[in-house]
């Protein structure tokens, strides 16, 4: 099994070109089987989960390849709309497939996820949308078991802000009959840049990017040729690398303004932020000041940057508090952290982070994506060697992190 060998104590400078965003590129190649025909999405980035997507797209008669970070998928096949538990199982996202087979086949079977590292993870309000729009839904041996004659639009009101639950209703109202209005829905950037692709392939949105958003449903869609934004986690992990190294960085190509409370986390932290249309040059004090932090849907801080600020805040001058809001098992890297000399205690959805001067390099374990550059970060600013085994969960969202770290300074390799 594979493990990333670094030699902490680098300073990070130079320049860093951020990838497509995973959770924005999942729906959008799910949006592909709402219609047949040829597809183009450019800056999927090549990730482990966009492979797992490609081949139960596959499992399903599409066709996709690969060119660079271009995925040609042709969706002219589909035929046996059904997700596979081998496949689901290994990435929650699967499940997005449900709305858009359910509005172009009519009927969709698609293994429950079931629960993962971070919290049991529901998706009762997936399953809630889709009967609202009339689909008939019962779960049979493990497998959500849909279907439809024709949806209908609805009115539908979230009890929780879901991401993936408000992408899964937006492709299936997309096709429904009327207008359905979704209420209390995630405002996440990557909501609002599936929404520009459903409008690119004709379906008629307005408010994606608010908590109302209302869809027209049409007849029929068209193939979309859409180039995915960039990711806004793998921006904010290198911002934290900067500070956490004390270095110098320039992150091109990436969005500022899905950053804003990030930035201003790492700003209140010490160090020093510029933004551009399109860049982010982060400088690193030596003197790190602890933060007050809470996670919240979008706008407000994200929870899969929670792991890297607690990195961050390991080597604060001071007392952190994080408060965890979104999942309730999100703290397995505590463990880990604690193992290189962090101070920090939980009680329930809450860590205490004692910053201490200086962390000192372990063999650690990567236990979920976040966690995983968590510790690349932790090992980064550690005095000596971190090996960092489990990483196949790193690669599920991190594209080529060790030469993007490497180019910048970093003594990292994977053994
Ligand atoms: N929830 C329910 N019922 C549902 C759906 C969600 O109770 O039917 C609860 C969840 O248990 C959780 C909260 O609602 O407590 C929010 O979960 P959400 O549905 O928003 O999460 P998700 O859509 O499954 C996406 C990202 C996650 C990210 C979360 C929160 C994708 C593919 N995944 O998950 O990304 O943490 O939103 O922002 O978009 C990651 O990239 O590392 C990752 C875990």
């Amino acid at each position: 099994m594979k493990s990333i060998f670094i030699n902490g104590g680098k300073k990070l400078s130079g320049e860093v070109l951020i990838s497509g965003a995973k959770n924005a590129a999942l729906p959008i190649l799910a949006a592909s089987l709402l219609c047949e025909g040829k597809h183009r999405i450019a800056n999927v980035p090549r990730l482990a989960d966009a492979t797992t997507f490609g081949r139960i797209l596959q499992n399903m008669g599409v066709t996709f390849e690969r060119q660079d970070s271009d995925m040609l998928i042709d969706s002219t096949g589909l035929g046996n709309p059904e997700a596979p538990y081998d496949l689901v199982r290994t990435m929650r996202a699967s499940v997005l497939v449900l709305g858009p087979l359910v509005a172009r086949m009519g009927r969709a079977r698609v293994s429950l996820p079931g629960g993962c590292a971070i919290g049991a993870r529901p998706i009762n309000l997936h399953l809630m949308g889709l009967e609202k729009l009339g689909a008939s839904v019962s779960i049979e041996h493990g497998y959500v078991v849909a279907s439809a004659k024709r949806l209908r639009g609805a009115h539908i009101y979230f009890d929780t802000v879901t991401v993936t639950g408000t992408e899964n209703l937006m492709m299936a109202a997309a096709l429904a009959e009327g207008e359905t209005v979704l209420e209390n829905a995630a405002r996440e950037p990557e909501i609002t840049d599936l929404a520009n692709a459903l409008i690119q392939m004709g379906a008629t949105i307005e408010g994606a990017g608010t908590d109302i958003i209302r869809i027209q449903g049409v007849e029929k869609l068209k193939p979309m040729d859409y180039t995915v934004m960039p990711d806004r986690i793998e921006t904010g992990t290198f911002v934290i690398a900067a500070a956490i190294t004390n270095g110098s960085v320039l992150i091109k190509n990436c969005f500022p303004a899905h950053l804003d409370a990030v930035l201003s986390k790492v700003t209140e932290a010490g160090a020093a932020i510029t933004v551009t249309d399109g860049t982010i040059q982060v400088t690193g004090q030596r003197e790190i000041k602890p933060l007050n932090i809470k996670t919240l849907e979008y706008p407000g801080f994200p929870t899969d940057m929670q792991a890297q600020i607690m990195s961050l805040m390991a080597l604060a001058d001071g007392t952190s508090v994080i408060n965890e809001t979104i999942f309730e098992n999100r703290f397995t890297h505590v463990a880990e952290l604690r193992r290189m000399g962090a101070d920090i205690q939980t009680e329930g959805r809450t860590a205490i982070i004692k910053g201490v001067p200086m962390l000192s390099a372990a063999p650690v374990m990567a236990t979920d994506l976040r966690a995983s550059a968590s510790l690349i970060l932790a090992g980064l600013a550690a005095e000596g060697q971190t090996v960092i085994s489990r990483i196949y969960h790193l690669d599920r969202g991190y594209e080529n992190i060790e030469q993007k770290l490497s180019a910048l300074g970093a003594d990292i390799r994977r053994v």
